[in-house]
């Protein structure tokens, strides 16, 4: 018999200080009004000094085994796909592995911008389907607040920090039905964050550092352009007719890309989750904030297909076919 991976429960997390618009107006050269015109955001959620990205992600992965109806004891592995992580090491998945009180299992993270979600996801399937893992906890989780340049209103107004996660199980039939994952290094320079330990580390330690760079118009573009292919190759590989997809689950990064990619797909808004007005771009977390979300209003019922494509920084991008 074949054996597969299902998603067995969601969850997610936003921290309690909301930053709305107005409030961004207060401090940098921007309006609501552009911000909703040119993003769909109207607000963004802050973590408080004493939160991190492990704590977020604790908070996430305690909801999503609730909702699996399986307990910390259960999880023997965990991958966390985030790129603002606690510290350059334990590892993030280390960390909340620890939060949760859980001794032995591997815990990693990995580090693929806005695409950690689903790379993440990738990964814990194949572990599952290999009958390596039985209960495997995935995570995206960002404290993007952390490094983002206050003063620069170009990337200030765009993100947010929160987590999501979802519990893989085993079963007889697909779950996740296939993940596609790419990457090109040959757009580093359109969307990054310039210091790290081996490159720029000194400009860190001496407090110096500004924020996060992106040429936003050019990654748009690419963007749109990328996620339509995607969308094809996840339709093609898989042998499903765009009319079969009940729900896309994008990225949210910007109302007017997750509006091509559904135009792309023939989707009424209808059928796409949109939550980025809530919590702006939260990178690796927004995917699963999103189905988290639309699972517990009562939007995604079981045995829906679900079509989750992610594109960021790197870029790296990918999709998930996942029949809930
Ligand atoms: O998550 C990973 C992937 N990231 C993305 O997908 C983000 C992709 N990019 C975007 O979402 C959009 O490019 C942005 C929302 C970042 C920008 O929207 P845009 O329509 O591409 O605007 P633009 O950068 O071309 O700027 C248009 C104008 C400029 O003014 P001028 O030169 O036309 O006078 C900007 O200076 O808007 C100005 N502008 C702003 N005005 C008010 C830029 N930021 C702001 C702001 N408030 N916050």
């Amino acid at each position: 018999m074949n054996r597969y991976s299902r998603i067995a429960g969601t969850g997610s997390y936003l921290p309690e200080k909301i930053l709305t618009n107005k409030d961004l107006e207060k401090t940098i050269d921007t309006t609501d009004e552009w911000i909703r015109t040119r993003t769909g955001i109207e607000r963004r959620h802050i973590a408080a000094p004493e939160e991190s990205s492990s704590s977020l992600a604790e908070h996430a992965a305690r909801r999503a085994l609730k909702a699996a109806g399986a307990t910390p004891a259960d999880v023997d592995f965990i991958v966390v796909g985030t790129t603002t992580p606690d510290l350059v090491f334990p590892n993030t998945g280390t960390l909340l592995q620890q939060r949760l009180d859980i001794h032995g299992c591997p815990a990693f993270s990995l580090e693929t911008a806005c695409s950690g979600f689903v790379y993440a996801l990738s990964v814990a399937d194949k572990y599952v389907r290999l009958g390596e893992a039985q209960c495997a906890l995935v995570v995206g989780v960002e404290c993007l607040s952390r490094f983002v340049d206050w003063t620069d209103r170009a990337t200030a107004v765009l993100f947010g920090d929160g987590a999501g996660a979802v519990v893989l199980t085993p079963a007889d039939e697909p779950g996740v039905i296939g993940t596609h994952l790419h990457s090109d290094g040959k757009y580093q320079d359109l969307l990054y964050f310039p210091y790290g330990v081996s490159k720029g580390f000194d400009t860190l330690r001496n407090n110096s550092m500004d924020g996060l760079k992106m040429h936003g118009n050019e990654v748009f573009k690419v963007a749109v352009r990328t996620l339509s292919r995607l969308v094809d190759e996840t339709l093609a590989k898989n042998g499903v007719e765009r009319g079969e997809i009940d729900w896309l689950i994008p990225h949210q990064a910007n109302l007017r890309i997750i509006q091509s990619a559904a135009e792309k797909l023939g989707l009424p808004m209808e059928k796409v989750v949109v939550t980025v007005q809530d919590h702006g771009n939260t990178s690796a977390a927004s995917i699963p904030l999103a189905l988290d979300t639309a699972v517990r209003d009562g939007r995604i019922h079981r045995g829906q297909l679900l079509l989750l494509e992610t594109f960021g920084g790197g870029f790296t991008w990918g999709s998930a076919l996942v029949r809930y």
